[in-house]
């Protein structure tokens, strides 16, 4: 082979490879990563074949895809996905997370998409009786870690020594404590939980809410600080789309009864 010819397919060969990368730049620069954590219903949860659904990730995927973007989502533990999006593993986090003045110096939040408050879960026929918040004393009693249900539990009854921290229980993930509640109150008494989200496992499973604790959250998405970009295309957004039928849509999907 002559050297013009090796030359000629060197290249060629050089820039397929060339428009195969910049292809693939091309199309990591319209990808959304959206991280989850996958354990509350009806916001976000695993189906049996494995798909991560719920309200949080139509809502945050009409909205991306709106914006032009492709949207992965990744199921990651609630209290890694702050962490998770600090280091740029994921880029935007969408899982029923409340906006606070804590987390608003560790990440910029989107407008508020959804209010709840706290609720407490008992298993049903258990015996446990709970109308007010000192009730829960007596029992042992859980939330799910890096929540703000796990800092009212912290804040009102461990902190004031009103709850033995013995009888605080940690769970990782939300589907865990219910399962440890249907365990008996041995195992857990009593779980501090989301609003809607006590309501969605009362629907199906053998729990109930005994109290709801008023606490005036919101909902938001949440970006890394100084991704400003994203975060207004996010915003205008969501201004349209909560205004939109698909919204009505969405609502009537996942909280009609
Ligand atoms: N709204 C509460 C918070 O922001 C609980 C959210 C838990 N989300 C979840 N996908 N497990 O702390």
């Amino acid at each position: 082979m002559g050297n013009r010819k090796l030359m000629a397919i060197v290249l060629i060969g050089l820039t397929f490879v060339g428009m195969t990368l910049s292809g693939c730049t091309q199309q990591k620069a319209n990808t959304i990563i959206v991280g989850t954590s996958a354990d509350y219903p009806p916001f976000e949860n695993t189906t049996v074949n494995g798909s991560i659904v719920g309200f949080d990730i139509d809502l945050i995927k009409k909205v991306l895809q709106d914006e032009g973007y492709t949207v992965q989502v990744r199921d990651i533990a609630f209290d890694s996905l702050i962490p998770e999006l600090q280091l740029g593993h994921i880029n935007v986090i969408a899982a029923a997370m409340t906006i606070n003045a804590e987390r608003e110096t560790q990440v910029s939040f989107s407008r508020p998409y959804y209010d709840a408050n706290q609720s407490v879960l008992v298993q049903t026929g258990s015996g446990v009786n709970i109308t007010n918040t000192i009730d829960l004393t007596k029992y042992i009693v859980g939330a799910q870690t890096g929540t703000t249900g796990w800092e009212w539990v912290n804040s009102t009854l461990v902190a004031t020594g009103k709850l033995n921290p013995d009888h605080f229980n940690s769970y990782q993930s939300a589907l865990l404590a219910i399962n440890d509640l249907q365990n008996g109150p041995t195992r857990l008494g009593a779980l501090v939980i989301d609003s809607p989200v006590a309501n969605a496992f009362a629907a199906k499973q053998a729990v109930k809410v005994a109290l709801t604790i008023t606490t005036n959250e919101s909902y938001g998405f949440a970006v890394k600080i100084g991704n400003t970009a994203l975060l207004t295309k996010i915003n205008n957004d969501l201004l349209n789309v909560t205004g939109s039928s698909y919204w009505k849509e969405l609502v009537d999907k996942y909280f009609a009864s």
